[in-house]
């Protein structure tokens, strides 16, 4: 058992997966190409079905017109932190396989390259939030995804901002959450029974 980052295991397990939240004040510094691409290099380097590696990220900067045009997509409760934010992302996966076959785990895949991204931000000393509160079919318009690729997130990506400049509301939640015990995610044998 230990306790990171107000957060206790059960089981022992490294720090980076207690270390690793998702804040909303971010400060709006700049951060440099080579920053960034380190984030997306964790993400390259994420295990997929057959190595299809199907994510592909879309990325804007602060104060450009494809970042204000990501921000107009969002819910309003996110716009308002997203402002904020250095470097937004829009995450997309390809949807078909070579053979033309619908790859039944593009999503799945992208998700574990989302989460290297995420734990990679951390360590760099970056707040890497995901998001689905954004319109997902004017995103793939607007951001010209092709059709065999799929919508799957946006992320807000910033260095930690000042909790006080947040809106009153978002303040209160600006502490790591905790998860549901083990035993209501592990089974062993089969499935329970669902009362
Ligand atoms: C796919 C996905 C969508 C999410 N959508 C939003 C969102 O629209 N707005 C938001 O503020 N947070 C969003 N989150 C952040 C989650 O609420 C957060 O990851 C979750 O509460 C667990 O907290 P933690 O990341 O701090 O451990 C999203 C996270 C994921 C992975």
């Amino acid at each position: 058992m230990k306790t990171v980052n107000k957060r206790t295991t059960k089981y022992p397990i490294d720090d980076i997966f207690l270390k690793r939240f998702s804040p909303r004040a971010l400060s709006g510094e700049i951060i440099y190409k080579d920053e960034l691409m380190t984030l997306f290099e964790a993400a390259r380097w994420a295990p997929s079905a057959s190595n299809t590696q199907p994510w592909r990220f879309i990325y804007v900067m602060r104060e450009t017109p494809e970042f204000e045009k990501m921000i107009s997509l969002m819910i309003p409760f996110n716009k308002d932190w997203c402002i904020r934010a250095s470097v937004l992302v829009l995450v997309v996966s390809k949807n078909l396989l070579k053979d033309g076959k619908i790859s039944v785990s593009h999503s799945f895949d992208t998700g574990a390259a989302w989460e290297n991204l995420a734990l990679q931000a951390s360590m760099s000393g970056f707040i890497a939030h995901g998001m689905a509160g954004f319109n997902y079919a004017t995103a793939k318009k607007e951001f010209n995804v092709p059709e065999d690729y799929s919508v799957e997130m946006m992320i807000a990506i910033g260095k930690p901002g000042k909790v006080a400049e947040l809106p009153e509301p978002l303040q209160s939640r600006e502490t790591p959450s905790d998860r549901k015990p083990l035993e209501e995610m592990v089974f062993e044998g089969k499935f329970p029974n669902m009362v």
